[in-house]
């Protein structure tokens, strides 16, 4: 007889993913031993529903992820792969990270804009300029210290905010990418990515000047570099900001 181990392995892992993501739960009832099987191996995907006409397709954002992969390459090759959300059918590619994969500091944005989805990188526009300087002010720099990525890996349609539902499903892809680069420090740059790794919807204003903490790492907030361009007041702010993270790279 087929020895059915790997199966239930897979069965297994799949529970305890969504149990760890916080998904509803799985009913299995009148499913046969192979149709659970197939489902769990396709990630608890539900069969497409029919669109009806003239209305927007919903985010599929109940859909758990397959199991994660844990090598940092495969993690990239599948969030490349990504279709768990509207943003899926709008996008020129996925952008997923530039810099040190093996960095001290990473920075989180909000999401990609045209340049970034364009070139597949992330800041890579005015705004990404304006941060790479900031960082060598403070000796860090994507070549070899800092790894750059967002909370949402596909640019939102004219570069509108991301909306709950797709922070919530690429929120998976950014915690995994995170626990592998596993840096010293994290440093939250605009409201988006401030409020999604404090898990507080506060102003950012109010986040500032403190040391928070994204499961077991220290996240510190500061401006967006968009936000910067638009107000020189605020880049004093800023550095203040760097100072703060720098003491936290130092260890102080
Ligand atoms: N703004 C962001 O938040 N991220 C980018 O990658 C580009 C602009």
């Amino acid at each position: 007889m087929k020895d059915r181990r790997p199966d239930a392995v897979a069965v297994a892992r799949l529970l305890r993913q969504r149990v760890e993501m916080g998904a509803g739960p799985l009913f299995l009832e009148g499913l046969s031993r192979e149709e659970a099987i197939a489902l769990a191996e396709a990630g608890g995907r539900p069969a497409p529903r029919p669109e009806r006409p003239g209305t927007v397709p919903p985010s599929p954002t109940a859909r758990p992820l397959p199991v994660l992969p844990e090598s940092y390459e495969r993690l990239r090759d599948a969030a490349l792969a990504c279709t768990r959300c509207r943003l899926s059918e709008t996008r020129t590619q996925v952008v997923f990270s530039d810099g040190a994969v093996d960095a001290r500091l990473v920075v989180v944005g909000e999401a990609p804009g045209a340049n970034e989805d364009a070139t597949g990188l992330p800041f890579v526009g005015a705004a990404g300029q304006f941060l790479d300087l900031l960082l060598a002010s403070v000796d860090l720099s994507r070549r070899d210290t800092v790894y750059i990525c967002n909370v949402l890996k596909c640019r939102p349609p004219g570069n509108r905010n991301p909306l709950p539902d797709e922070i919530e499903a690429c929120a998976p892809w950014l915690e995994k990418q995170l626990e592998l680069v596993s840096p010293r420090a994290l440093l939250a740059v605009g409201t988006f990515a401030a409020q999604s790794l404090t898990g507080k919807q506060q102003p950012l204003g109010r986040l500032r000047g403190s040391v928070h903490a994204y499961r077991g790492l220290p996240v510190v907030v500061t401006y967006h570099p968009a936000a910067l361009l638009r107000n020189a007041g605020w880049t004093r702010a800023f550095w203040d900001d760097l100072q703060l993270l720098r003491e936290v790279l130092d260890g102080a």
